[in-house]
């Protein structure tokens, strides 16, 4: 197969595509993946790093133009290979074949566009300066498979990084991007409500956490409304409370899961403290004790201008059209590649969405990806990072 012929390498894409559909791997288990994206990699004649990744791997192609300062510019793109725990419910004639795992968040677009993209570097290599790492990343569902990554020295030498998803609210030829924040901190906390557990009869005798736990997340909701910026987004959801096993007995204690979600990193610090101090004061003033446990996941996504823009132009050089990226309190654990904590140091990124064709969500059983965007998604990611490295 000639895969320098635009259709043929079309028809290449569109059966690993399928492929890949057809063979779904949940967050950490993308041994057959990895293997299959290694294999095409290699065939095309592109270079796999020696890291020592159980899941996942990273590429690279090397341009042979000569860069006129002499310095060293290597770029990446990331691309995220792992499915979802879901009983597929399309009638599609390449479905899953591993029954309760799908790819409904649209990885496997990302893993082939991310090999077109790679094949057509790679045949370009001559015109190119520098570097571009193509990062197929494990367990992004998991929101930390890119510490995975992050734990080789891959992006030691990496001065910027692109990543994409694919977008089921816009047509095939849409690309939203935006500058700025376009995915939120995603933290999570636990608390558990101490009381003393006593006759249903008899509250004098206890200490019910469950008035305690139902003031606390009265007070938690007005942290936004009172702490918080009202221009900035944020927002928690209290997703699990439990207590007690039965109608006469007032239980001891009483627990509490949710999520809070910003976009400002003074935010994030100023939410955990202040759900702190709420939890602990209320607890205090009911007489009960409180504990908050507090999780940490993937910061949120800060897009940057220049690259955003540089996006935008080559999307509407390809005959795409652009449009605002919508703005999501979900979030993506791309933004650990551009962290100083996780990264090392602080490096811009972008982070955009290739429109797949309006239908259901992401993480729905009948999530389908539009075969015709996957050529072109190629080529506009090819067409970024090229231009990005000139
Ligand atoms: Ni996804």
């Amino acid at each position: 197969m000639d895969l320098q012929n635009e259709k043929q390498l079309e028809q290449y894409l569109t059966e690993q595509f399928e492929w890949f559909h057809r063979h779904p791997e949940l967050s950490y288990e993308e041994a057959g993946t990895t293997a299959r994206i290694r294999e095409l990699l290699a065939g095309a004649g592109i270079e796999i790093l020696p890291y020592p990744l159980a899941t996942g791997l990273v590429a690279v192609v090397r341009g042979q133009k000569s860069v006129p300062d002499g310095q060293d510019r290597t770029i990446a793109l990331r691309c995220d290979i792992d499915a979802l725990p879901i009983v597929e419910e399309t009638d599609l004639p390449y479905a899953s074949e591993n029954r309760g795992k799908m790819h409904a968040c649209g990885h496997d677009l990302h893993i082939t566009a991310g090999i077109g993209a790679a094949i057509l570097l790679q045949a370009r290599r001559e015109q190119l300066c520098g570097k571009v790492k193509f990062i197929f990343q494990p367990g992004e569902e998991d929101a930390r498979g890119a510490l995975k990554i992050l734990e080789t020295d891959v992006m030691h030498d990496v001065a910027r990084i692109w990543g994409f998803h694919a977008d089921p609210t816009n047509a095939v030829g849409v690309i939203g991007i935006r500058e700025g924040y376009v995915t939120a901190a995603v933290d999570r906390f636990a608390i558990r409500v101490q009381g003393i557990g006593c006759h249903g009869a008899h509250p004098d005798d206890g200490i019910d956490p469950i008035p305690v736990a139902a003031a606390i997340i009265q007070g938690l909701h007005t942290i936004i409304g009172r702490n918080i910026n009202a221009f900035h987004p944020a927002l928690l959801s209290v997703t699990k409370v439990q207590a007690g096993t039965t109608w006469n007995v007032i239980p001891a204690l009483a627990e509490m899961e949710g999520t809070v979600r910003t976009m400002q990193r003074e935010d994030r610090v100023l939410y955990e403290r202040r759900l702190r101090e709420t939890v602990e004061g209320i607890a205090t003033a009911y007489g009960a004790k409180a504990e908050v446990i507090w999780i940490d996941s993937a910061p949120a996504t800060y897009n940057d201008g220049r690259m955003a823009r540089l996006g935008e132009e080559i999307a509407l050089s390809q005959g795409m059209r652009t449009v605002p990226e919508e703005q999501s309190l979900g979030g993506d654990d791309f933004s650990y590649y551009m962290e100083e904590e996780t990264a090392g140091r602080q490096i811009p990124g972008c982070y955009l969405k290739i429109g797949t064709g309006v239908g259901h969500p992401i993480h729905h059983p009948a999530f389908c990806v539009d075969r015709n965007v996957i050529l072109p998604a190629a080529k506009y990611l090819a067409a970024v990072l090229t231009a990005d490295i000139e």
